[in-house]
């Protein structure tokens, strides 16, 4: 069923012209042209780029080398092979040593507290990430070796991840907000022989006691018949101020200090963070990793079945988040960046850490969530650092949206000059509300779609260069080529409808699934030989803008014709009265499935025949009758994933009235479940 195309055709906005005047990449034209270079000749594109970085020995073979198609042999992916360098290195040391940054800020820390907060420059992030290298190394971990590390968002995480890349470890990192059973599944399948946690920490009001879990993870490795030889915790809430190391930074502890806390101690494994570095030395000299060598495991959940770890390696990775970040938020010597991803996801790893750090940027890491103490929280810390560029996610703009433009507007964010959003389709209405409510109309918006799999942005407008459609990525990133491909495979020309993938690699894309690359092979190259499959559905436009449908597991197929869930929630969602949705298939003996709608209302509205009428009249008006609800469910809350995806697996289990949710250790509050199941229509 095609989706309207006409109603928003002309919804085009243009990049405001103080922004294009010191842009890296300042108009569409030279976009286009970079973007062609990019394909033309990839070796000299990226060759250019990497003659930024420091390298120990140069790349011997191509800078760019791949197979895709299965038919052929093992799909591979180089990136400046023969190369030697250090990512930790290109962060740190070469921002110090040859750019003169040892002052600049790298972090404003900012806790969950109001108050709390840590500066932390280039030149003490390096001291710190070379003593805790030096900890690794006494530990016994070398080259090669896997870290877990399950810590909060606190400084002491990017120390330990750059101290892990520092001597050539690769870092293994678990979201804090995963449960025991999750992290002992990461641990075992990582086969990591060291553990790095804290005591615990706040989330809001709520005590997350992290050493508690951490130690139920390490009993069941221990079961599983893999026990962790040691645990290096950190004390975050426990320290008592006079145990800060002389000489580093002390944030205010008092309001959330807890020297209380009850944290278990086995002297067997555990060891502590601090008394460790007390007596580590500060310097530490690189290891010298080849381009190909591992980086780092992350984990992606998917849908269905057993976590992957997702492996990047050095030189690719380094490259591609390095110049997505520098381009994306047209990154300047005087920003203030913040985005509010955790470290623990990919979105983290690559733009609060190894992004920013590779352009010597200032950021805000922030521990906290936006509505604690209040829903103003967000705009209060935009003020306070005068933060000029901010990424977040679409779930966290619909929530802040339910509480109206007031609590947004008790702050000037004058110091805004680029919005961007990452993590599931946008939908115009809150692409309108980030526009013109937190942005003031005058801040371009970046939709950013990618994957932990694609190591970094691969759809993305640039904000001084794309004229950007609300709810559209827009354009390819610089090196990537996109395919809009049917159900047989057939490559789809112009605009059209299908599965999203992707022609060739770019540096930063994955290169296996740690120890299984079959599945790698499997997932994303088998079914199209020749294509990185991607699993999400897209249209391409009649200007060649590309708009991400939803997962193609997700998709709905009524009366044969196959519709998108983000089309229809985002109808859905342009009522006043709706801040979100969320659209599943149910079973139906004459349709095949039929549209099961649930709606998070906005403050004040009230579920009603009225508004029940008024949403299937505006789906059917959007996209035609086909897609018209047979049933709208009003719901207080949506099952989510930790990283605040919603999970639409759980709402198909619930409309069937099915008890069996399968696998749902990603999902972040299992009472929004049960609330579903009760109010049933
Ligand atoms: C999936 C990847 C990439 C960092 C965070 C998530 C969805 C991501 C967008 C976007 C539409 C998006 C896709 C993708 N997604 N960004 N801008 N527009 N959809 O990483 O957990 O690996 O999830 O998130 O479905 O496949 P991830």
């Amino acid at each position: 069923m095609a989706p309207d195309k006409t109603a928003k055709k002309d919804m085009l906005f243009h990049p405001a012209g103080d922004l294009k005047k010191n842009a890296h990449v300042p108009d569409f034209d030279t976009y286009k042209e970079l973007y062609a270079k990019s394909i033309d000749s990839p070796d000299d594109f990226w060759g250019d780029i990497a003659k930024d970085f420091f390298w120990k020995t140069r790349h011997t073979g191509r800078v760019l080398d791949h197979n895709f198609d299965v038919t052929k042999g093992e799909v591979f992916v180089k990136c400046m092979e023969g190369a030697r360098t250090n990512i930790c290195y290109n962060v740190l040391d070469r921002n110090v040593h040859h750019r003169n940054l040892g002052d600049k800020v790298a972090f404003y820390w900012e806790g969950n507290e109001p108050g709390d907060e840590l500066t932390v420059t280039y030149g003490e992030l390096l001291h710190g990430v070379c003593r805790f290298a030096n900890v690794l190394k006494s530990q016994g971990v070398k080259k090669g070796d896997c870290v877990s590390i399950y810590m909060p968002m606190v400084v002491e995480l990017a120390v330990a991840m750059l101290a892990c890349a520092r001597i050539g470890a690769v870092h293994s990192i678990v979201f804090a907000g995963f449960s025991a059973e999750s992290l002992c599944e990461r641990i075992t399948d990582s086969r990591c022989s060291l553990l790095i946690t804290a005591d615990g920490f706040y989330r809001g009001e709520k005590l997350i006691t992290l050493k508690l879990i951490a130690d139920e993870a390490l009993r069941k490795c221990k079961d599983k018949g893999f026990p962790v030889q040691r645990c290096i915790m950190l004390k975050h809430l426990s320290k008592d101020p006079e145990e800060i190391p002389q000489g580093s930074q002390s944030p205010p502890l008092a309001k959330r200090s807890r020297p209380d806390l009850q944290v278990p101690w086995n002297p067997e494994v555990d060891l502590c963070w601090h008394s460790l570095v007390a007596e580590a030395s500060d310097e530490c000299e690189p290891e010298w990793c080849d381009s190909e060598d591992p980086l780092f495991i992350l984990y992606t959940s998917g849908s269905t079945g057993k976590p992957k770890g997702v492996l990047h390696t050095v030189s690719g990775y380094m490259l591609y988040t390095a110049t997505t970040f520098k381009l994306v938020f047209d990154h300047q010597p005087d920003d203030v960046y913040w985005c509010t991803a955790d470290i623990g996801w990919i979105t983290g790893h690559s733009y609060v850490a190894y992004g920013p750090l590779a352009n010597g940027a200032t950021s805000v890491m922030f521990e906290g969530l936006p509505t604690y103490p209040d829903v103003s929280r967000m705009w209060a810390i935009v003020d306070k650092y005068s933060v000029s560029k901010l990424y977040t996610t679409p779930t966290a703009i619909r929530m802040l949206m339910k509480y109206g433009g007031d609590p947004v507007r008790k702050y000037k964010r004058e110091s805004l000059k680029v919005l961007g959003t990452v993590g599931e389709p946008i939908n115009p209405e809150a692409w309108q509300w980030y526009r013109t409510v937190v942005g003031d109309g005058r801040c371009p918006i970046v939709d950013t779609y990618w994957q932990t799999e694609t190591g970094g942005h691969v759809l993305t407008p640039l904000p001084a260069a794309t004229p950007t459609k609300p709810g559209s990525a827009t354009f390819p990133f610089f090196g990537v080529v996109p395919a809009v491909l049917s159900e047989s495979g057939e490559e789809l020309e112009g605009a059209s409808e299908g599965h999203l993938a992707f022609k060739r690699p770019w540096p930063g894309i994955a290169r296996t699934v740690y120890g299984d690359h079959d599945r790698f092979e499997a997932t994303y190259f088998r079914r199209f030989p020749g294509y990185y499959l991607t699993g999400d559905g897209c249209r391409r436009d009649e200007d060649g803008y590309y708009w991400i449908t939803g997962r193609t597991d997700d998709m709905l197929n009524v009366s044969g014709h196959l519709l998108s869930t983000a089309e229809v929630e985002s109808a859905l969602a342009e009522h006043e009265g709706v801040v979100e949705a969320a659209v599943v298939g149910k079973p139906h003996p004459v349709k095949g499935e039929s549209l099961y709608c649930f709606v998070t209302l906005a403050e004040g509205a009230a579920y009603d025949a009225v508004l029940e009428a008024e949403l299937k009249r505006r789906v059917r008006e959007r996209i035609g009758a086909i897609a018209t609800p047979d049933h709208i469910q009003s719901a207080t809350g949506l099952p989510k994933t930790r990283s605040g995806k919603i999970m639409r697996r759980v709402l198909r289990k619930i409309v069937c009235g099915e008890r069996d949710l399968g696998d749902i250790s990603t999902l972040a509050d299992s009472s929004v479940v049960e609330q579903l199941f009760q109010s049933r229509c």
